[in-house]
């Protein structure tokens, strides 16, 4: 059995499908009652008894970084004789300034995964393409896209091969100890991917980027500013390098990453 954290979300979503797809047994920390192809299990990240509650019979665990009382969580882990955890880390783990909370969540999630006791993975995906659902809003209304950072070129991610290569980690021997950079197979800007995304969906998109005082001020709608800063630092400041294509979904799971024009192709009904 293996317990999936974040089962509702972009990556944790795709690694339950892709665990049910190999006719794994799978079970699902939610915090809501959910359609899901796994058992449920409710409990949450901040609180470790109720993963703990979650742990019977589970020899691996898919966990999300940054949560409280990780160690505690960890400890949990660990007592119940779990074989092996992968965490999804973040490119951000490996930026050249950590002193940002974005990056230090990452960094100490894995730091406490590494003296777990328990064998573990660490995936470090790059930006998701699902991000691009941030769009969607903007696309309902018009076909303009405004967004920050439109200089800067990421090998953004299909989180379904974020899943992919989390199942292939706990299914298959060879992934303990690991550290996986995870990207697709281009680096593309903004323009480029919303020039894709135009194409797929048979519209005249047109991309306008914010200027930094633009997207500061949308950012700062959405999240605190000391991740705002962090963001900057990542993009405006080139402190994270996003760009860099890797092979290793392909090394991982046999096949060539997804390409940001099939991922907007399956999600082409959401804009
Ligand atoms: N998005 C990116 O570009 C990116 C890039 C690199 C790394 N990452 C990492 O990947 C993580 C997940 O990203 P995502 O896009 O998959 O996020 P997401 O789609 O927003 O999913 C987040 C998941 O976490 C669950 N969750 C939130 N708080 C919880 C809690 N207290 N206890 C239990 N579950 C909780 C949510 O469950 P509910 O349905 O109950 O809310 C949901 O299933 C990020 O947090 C980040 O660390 C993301």
């Amino acid at each position: 059995m293996i317990l999936v954290t974040g089962a509702t979300g972009n990556a944790g979503g795709a690694l339950v499908r892709a665990l049910a797809d190999a006719g794994a047994d799978v079970r699902a920390l939610v915090r809501r009652d959910v359609d899901l192809p796994a058992e449920l299990a409710h409990g949450d990240l901040n609180d470790p008894g109720s993963v703990a509650a979650a742990l019977g019979g589970v020899r691996g665990v898919f966990l999300l970084a940054g949560y409280d009382r990780m160690a505690d969580t960890l400890a949990e882990i660990r007592d119940a004789g779990v074989e092996h955890v992968v965490l999804l880390s973040a490119g951000a783990a490996e930026a050249s300034e950590l002193d940002n909370p974005v990056s230090r969540y990452h960094v100490e999630s894995e730091a406490l995964v590494r003296e777990s006791g328990v064998p573990w993975t660490i995936l470090r995906p790059r930006t998701f393409m699902s991000n691009t659902f941030q769009w969607a809003d903007q696309l309902k209304t018009g076909n303009i896209v405004r967004a920050a950072f439109p200089d800067v070129a990421v090998a953004t991610v299909d989180p379904a091969d974020i899943g992919a290569v989390a199942a292939q980690a706990f299914l298959a021997d060879g992934h303990a100890g690991q550290v996986y950079r995870l990207t697709g197979p281009e680096a593309l800007r903004p323009a480029d991917r919303v020039a894709i995304l135009g194409r797929v969906l048979g519209r005249d998109l047109v991309f306008d980027g914010f200027t930094d005082e633009e997207a500061r001020a949308e950012m700062e709608a959405a999240m605190p500013k000391p991740y705002v800063d962090a963001f900057f630092g990542f993009f405006a400041e080139g402190h994270l390098d996003e760009a860099t294509v890797y092979p290793t979904v392909e090394k991982v799971t046999g096949r060539a990453p997804g390409t940001f024009a099939q991922w907007a192709a399956a999600n082409a009904a959401a804009f």
